[in-house]
C-alpha cells in the first residue's frame, strides 16, 4: 500500500465522522434554539401579564332603565341584566333590588299574588320591597331613581334611599 493510498483511505474515514459531528452539532443547536425560544416566550407572557393592570370588570352601578313614559302606572318591571324592579305607582317611580336579603337569590315578581317571591327559601316581599314572610332578615333595598333630560329613568344602585322616596314625574 502506498502512502497516498493510506492518506486517501484515512481521509475517507475522517470525512463521515466530520459530517456526523456536524449533524449532531446542528441538532444540538436546534434543540438549544428551541429551548431558548420557549423560555423567551414564557418570559414574555409572564412580563406582559405582570405589566397589564389587574382590574376586575364589573357592570356599571348606574344604568338607564328606559323612558319613563314606557312604564304604565301600577306596573312592576323587572330589569333582568341589573336585577332591579322598576315600580311605577300613581305617586311616582321607585327602584327595588331583586336580590333577596336572605342569601342573595334572585326574586321573582308574582303579579297574580301582587308580591315579590324568592324561589330559594320562600321569602315574600310586597311590591314596595317590605318583608312579608320567610327567612329574609330585612326588606329589599330601594335605589335612587332620577329622570334624565331625555326622559329616561336613571337608576343608581350604589345609592340606597328610603322606601318613602319616590320620583314624581
Ligand atoms: S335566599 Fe331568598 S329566602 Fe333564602
Amino acid at each position: 500500500m502506498s502512502s497516498s493510498d493510506a492518506l486517501s483511505e484515512n481521509q475517507g474515514r475522517v470525512k463521515p465522522d466530520a459530517e456526523s459531528n456536524g449533524t449532531r452539532r446542528d441538532f444540538l443547536n436546534e434543540i438549544a434554539a428551541a429551548a431558548l425560544g420557549v423560555a423567551g416566550l414564557g418570559a414574555t407572557v409572564v412580563t406582559v401579564k405582570y405589566l397589564s393592570p389587574n382590574v376586575l370588570f364589573e357592570p356599571p352601578t348606574q344604568f338607564r332603565a328606559g323612558a319613563a313614559d314606557d312604564f304604565p302606572v301600577n306596573s312592576v318591571t323587572y330589569i333582568r341584566d341589573q336585577q332591579v324592579y322598576i315600580v311605577r305607582m300613581s305617586a311616582g317611580f321607585y327602584a327595588v333590588s331583586a336580590v333577596c336579603t336572605h342569601l342573595g337569590c334572585i326574586t321573582q315578581w308574582k303579579a297574580e299574588e301582587n308580591q315579590i317571591s324568592c324561589p330559594c327559601h320562600g321569602s315574600k316581599f310586597s311590591r314596595e320591597g317590605a318583608k312579608l314572610a320567610g327567612p329574609a332578615p330585612r326588606a329589599l333595598p330601594h335605589f335612587a331613581v332620577r329622570l334624565a333630560p331625555d326622559g329616561q329613568l336613571v337608576v343608581d344602585k350604589l345609592e340606597i334611599v328610603k322606601e318613602t322616596q319616590v320620583l314624581k314625574v
